[in-house]
């Protein structure tokens, strides 16, 4: 299989590990750096003064010779005050990739491309893709259903053969329910130039979370995943916990108005993702009592906390094993 789209981002395997709010962290960028796929994360995990600039230079200097790389999620919507900082944080850095969700990504495409960093749009529809393919974006990642965090509707084995005939000369990236080898490889085999994988990493050693939410990986399974509107506005898959339960799964219909009406949109929006991220702050803190944890259905296929490199490792050998059985 040709990994083009690895060469570009500059890792040696077609593999990124997902950027994940309150998750990501310098431990596990310098673990995927070192195992040659790329670690993100998103720039609202270093909201200090300071310190994404400082852990930019660290990740500049972990990269010098070796096989892997990093990249930054910015969130490009109105609604995060951070953004234009960090993203002037991140070019002063030469921030070797980014990775854009929630808006239009134009801004961010230019500025990269004013140094010749690559952008992949984060996109759940035909109807993202072409925006962000008209804007100059150098990839699309597939965001499908079943995707912890922010989940598309449509399944792996639509969207990604979808966008590669809509848009033939767009390396498309897989994200969503890959947490082994082999889906890796089916993935590839749909056509997708790499995968992006998220919660299986949040069962990792070096996650910024409590041990409750990585054990809650291993031990809750598909049917314990459930959409809910009511953590950003935006569906976001969960675990099924009581205190899931009670924060319910829909937003009411004058929630719903208030984030259409042209007055109260931007700022309504911008107070529920507060309240949302308050929320999932608290939870991811040892023994607090608020179980509200974001992950995908993959959670099926996790059981085991381990370190970033060898869940790769293993990754990419399963990988192996399932393309040689394939083509054998
Ligand atoms: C806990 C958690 C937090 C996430 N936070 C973000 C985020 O801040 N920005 C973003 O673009 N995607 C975020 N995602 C989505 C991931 O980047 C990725 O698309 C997803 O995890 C892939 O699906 P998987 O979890 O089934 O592997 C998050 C996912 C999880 C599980």
């Amino acid at each position: 299989m040709s990994h083009t789209l690895s060469q570009t981002l500059g890792m040696q395997h077609p593999l990124i590990m997902a950027p994940m709010f309150l998750v990501s962290n310098e431990a596990m960028m310098k673990a995927a750096i070192r195992s040659g796929i790329a670690g993100t994360f998103p720039s609202l995990n270093f909201r200090k003064e300071g310190e994404l600039p400082e852990l930019l230079e660290r990740l500049n200097g972990a990269r010098s010779g070796a096989s892997g790389t990093y990249g930054v999620n910015l969130i490009v919507q109105k609604t995060n005050p951070l953004y234009k900082k960090h993203l002037d944080a991140c070019v002063a850095a030469a921030v070797p990739f980014y990775i854009t969700s929630l808006g239009n990504p134009r801004e961010v495409i230019d500025a990269a491309h004013s140094y010749g960093a690559k952008v992949l749009c984060d996109v759940t529809n035909l109807e993202h893709a072409a925006k962000a393919a008209q804007v100059g974006a150098d990839g699309l990642i597939a965001v499908c259903a079943g995707a912890g965090g922010h989940a598309g509707p449509y399944p792996m084995h639509v969207l990604v053969p979808a966008l590669k005939k809509e848009f033939p000369h767009m390396p498309v990236v897989a994200a969503g329910g890959i947490a082994t080898g082999r889906q890796m490889a089916s993935a590839m085999i749909l056509g997708a130039d790499a995968v992006s994988v998220g919660t299986r990493f949040i069962a990792s050693t070096e996650a910024s979370v409590s041990e409750e939410y990585k054990q809650a990986i291993v031990d809750h399974g598909m049917e314990d995943i459930v959409l809910t509107e009511r953590l950003s506005g935006t569906p976001c898959n969960i675990i099924n916990t009581p205190t899931a339960q009670k924060l319910g799964y829909k937003q009411s219909s004058f929630e719903k108005w208030l984030s259409r009406n042209p007055r109260t949109r931007k700022y309504f929006k911008m107070m529920v993702q507060m309240k949302g991220m308050k929320k999932l702050e608290k939870a991811v803190k040892p023994n607090h009592y608020t179980h509200l944890w974001s992950a995908g259905q993959s959670v099926e296929m996790v059981e085991d906390i381990s370190g970033v490199e060898t869940i790769v490792a293993r990754l990419l050998e399963e990988y192996r094993q399932s393309v040689q059985s394939f083509v054998s």
